[in-house]
């Protein structure tokens, strides 16, 4: 998978790429992670990459220019019809649709490149939406001054859905939200710390109740943390 990051802040992205499942990714040739400023693609001599809103307004918006000529030199093309399959562009905004593991994992499986256009809390020029981008996504429902956290969020979880970016095939399937729930709790050595002490099912080496005893632990603490993640026999939330 390829991923193209744009930015007015490229060094924001300096070593957030470098830790971790990322890191071993890249490094395993699985996934290529390039940022973009996209200052880079100003045209005129000042190289402006923003500009007060038509028709007044506080902020700035990002201008349309600078943007098109790096999608038009990311995937050949500003015509968002026209891109290679497997691409997508997708606009970073509070304006976008809830990303999720579903989105996630939907990005990891079916997509071969992804350019990640962080906007602006102001805004950016509407014609970008219009023309080039393919999906607008937001990361939760509270306001970031900019995307870039957010393409951090969405680069982290897409990366270590990719088949064998983590070190056991199994790591990912048993991750919170891969079946609907919260991950259930887990201890280390040693045994006993301070006088607490790691569930007895734990030490015990049998394999069935360890399973049952992490579903039970995940179901009880979904109920109380999240209890709108948990589906009733019709596959309708009980909240
Ligand atoms: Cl993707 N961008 C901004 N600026 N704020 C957000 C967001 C994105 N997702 C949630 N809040």
């Amino acid at each position: 998978m390829k991923i193209d990051v744009l930015t007015i802040f490229p060094e924001f992205f300096e070593q957030v790429f470098d830790f971790g499942i990322i890191r071993r990714a890249k490094l395993a040739g699985i996934v290529e992670i390039n940022v973009h400023d996209i200052r880079s693609y100003a045209v005129d001599k000042h190289k402006m990459v923003d500009d007060r809103p038509f028709g007044g307004g506080d902020g700035m918006v990002l201008k349309p220019e600078p943007i098109f000529a790096a999608i038009e030199n990311l995937t050949g093309t500003s015509d968002r019809d026209a891109y290679p399959s497997g691409t997508r562009v997708v606009m970073l905004t509070p304006q976008g649709k809830r990303f999720g593991q579903r989105i996630a994992a939907e990005l990891a499986d079916d997509i071969e490149h992804i350019v990640l256009i962080c906007g602006r809390y102001e805004g950016v020029d509407e014609r970008v939406n219009e023309a080039l981008v393919t999906d607008e996504i937001s990361i939760g429902d509270y306001v970031l001054s900019g995307g870039e956290p957010a393409a951090v969020v969405v680069v982290d979880s897409i990366v270590r859905l990719l088949p064998e970016a983590l070190g056991s095939d199994t790591s990912a399937e048993n991750d919170s939200f891969s079946d609907g729930l919260l991950d259930c709790p887990h201890y280390t050595r040693p045994a006993e710390f301070r006088g607490m002490n790691v569930p007895d099912v734990l030490l015990s080496g049998n394999h069935a109740e360890i399973e049952k005893w992490r579903f039970r632990k995940a179901l009880e603490k979904t109920r109380a943390i999240r209890p709108d993640l948990i589906k009733d026999e019709n596959g309708e939330c009980e909240q």
